[in-house]
């Protein structure tokens, strides 16, 4: 994450170098043949590759249980790319698809280990990135193999290992993994990945608040109501019903994603913007988040609507489960900045739409000098990650005329008309930091396990709950949701720009 501060449009100066060579280095894939490295991870690549980020002699090393070879892999990268990337280009595959190498094994066990080993050393690479792109069971496993071959360092270079998310199942698991993980590898050698961190409204937030002096200093109680994050999904468990079963969306969005988001919103500004300082300031929310009571969440199933099937048809779940497909819980940070303002947090599958957001809603104001038929609303400042990633301020504003009449006006700022570029997928951005060594948009062991304490409230509730409240597929979720706000005078708002 390089943070580079860019010339006015239509300035004549000259914007700053954008392209930041990462180190030459072999990537390697645990799981290349699976749906992560297809969808995300070669396409990130891929792209790092065509805007020259990528050192010319950096390899990419798939490795799985499929009995492929270097061309096998090529031939897949190839349609996933046609299938995923943002742009394929003929001449640009040309010349990534020769970085591409095949190694053939199991996690555990040496055979597999031993030709990743030799072929490694035949590239030539001593810098080394390992992703685990694996089913989570696989994770310890695979530490302990990697390990056992002498893999987590290397003579003349460095070594990162990166652990996709889930990080544990609850708390206990968490710290048992971590325990496993820095028992092999240094901390500073461990990359957490949650890729909501990389996402530019995300990163956008710090700059919001630190690189600004109109924001930060409303960024309280004083002047804060309350705090609404949205995360809406209109897909429901898209052939993942196994791992859904397990997971839910507690465990698949709350514990990382969203909490993250909520730090970010939270956080004291950290003096540095780099990992350290960053991570302790989200950990220090996380410590100040209280435990959620049970009438301060709901959990939601979605059933059959609007033509869609419900939770329990789909393939791999349970016809009786009971794992919840929708959460909204309030929460509280219990400090001096947020003491008193409550942060409605709520995530569902087969909503009505896709649409992440953060909606900072402000007090009204102390006393209003003009003479309404209604009181005048409060000001809303929405940071926007889907769809038409941006930001907007709604506010009072007068009615031209002679009488003082007032309407909602709305300051609205996107990416896509702001800058002509797209936004980088967030995978880009998270590979590119692996290789270059910034770990600011990484989680660290004690971020992941102080989260899993904030939900794990959560996680009983559903545990002791007999049912979680229905809901039709394709809505906005169940109604439960709205009463939990209604009870403190707040209403959601409705997900989307505008
Ligand atoms: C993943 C979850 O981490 O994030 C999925 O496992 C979810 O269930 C996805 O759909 C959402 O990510 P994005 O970037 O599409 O908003």
């Amino acid at each position: 994450m390089t943070i580079l501060e860019r010339p006015a449009a239509g300035s004549s100066e000259e914007p700053a170098a954008e392209n930041e060579v990462a180190p030459r280095c072999a990537y390697v894939i645990f799981g290349v043949t699976g749906d992560l490295s297809s969808r995300k991870l070669l396409p990130a690549l891929y792209a790092l590759h065509g805007s020259g980020h990528l050192h010319a002699d950096t390899n990419i090393v798939g490795y799985g249980r499929s009995d492929w070879n270097d061309e096998v892999l090529r031939e897949h990268a190839e349609s996933a790319l046609r299938m995923h990337a943002r742009d394929f280009d003929k001449s640009s595959w040309s010349t990534f698809a020769p970085r591409l190498r095949y190694v053939r094994g199991d996690y555990g066990g040496t055979a597999g280990m031993s030709r990743l080993q030799q072929l490694l050393v035949e590239l030539g690479q001593s810098n080394r990135v390992y992703y685990t792109a694996t089913p989570p069971t696989t994770y310890p496993t695979l530490v302990e193999s990697l390990s056992e071959m002498g893999f987590q360092s290397s003579q003349e270079g460095w070594t990162r290992l990166v652990i996709e998310k889930p990080f544990g199942h609850d708390l206990e698991s968490a710290v048992e993994l971590n325990r496993l993980v820095t028992r092999n590898f240094d901390e500073h050698q461990v990359y957490r990945i949650d890729h909501y961190l990389a996402k530019e409204t995300a990163q956008n937030l710090a700059v919001l608040r630190f690189a600004n002096t109109v924001f930060e200093p409303l960024w309280s109680n004083r002047y804060i109501d309350h705090v609404q994050m949205t995360m809406t999904e209109s897909v429901g468990v898209e052939g993942r019903g196994e791992f859904y079963e397990q997971s839910g969306v507690i465990r698949d969005v709350f514990q990382n994603h969203l909490l993250q988001l909520l730090a970010l919103v939270a956080m004291e500004p950290p003096a540095r913007y780099e990992a350290t300082s960053v991570r302790n300031e989200k950990v220090k929310v996380f410590e100040a988040m209280g435990c959620v009571a049970p009438g301060d969440a709901v959990l939601g199933q979605y059933v059959e609507g609007n033509g869609m099937s419900g939770y329990r048809e789909e393939e791999g779940v349970d016809g009786g489960s009971r794992q919840a497909t929708y959460a909204a819980a309030r929460f509280e940070v219990q400090n001096w900045r947020w003491s008193g303002v409550p942060f409605f947090v709520r995530s569902g599958k087969r909503l009505e739409s896709k649409a992440t957001e953060i909606v900072l809603h402000f007090k009204t104001p102390p006393h209003i000098p003009f003479a309404l038929p209604v009181e005048p609303r409060a000001d809303r400042l929405t940071l926007r990650l889907t769809p038409d990633e941006g930001i907007d301020l709604r506010f009072n504003t007068k009615v031209p005329g002679q009488d003082i009449d007032l309407e909602r006006a709305n300051m609205e700022f996107t990416y896509a008309q702001r800058f002509e570029r797209p936004n980088p997928d967030a995978y880009e951005t998270l590979l590119l930091d692996t290789m270059v060594g910034d770990a600011t948009l990484f989680m660290r062991s004690d971020e992941v396990e102080a989260q899993w304490r904030v939900v794990a409230p959560l996680l009983d509730r559903q545990d002791q709950e007999a049912q979680p409240c229905p809901y039709p597929a394709g809505t906005l979720g169940p109604p439960e949701a709205d009463r939990l706000l209604e009870r403190l005078g707040r209403r959601w708002h409705r997900p989307g720009p505008g």
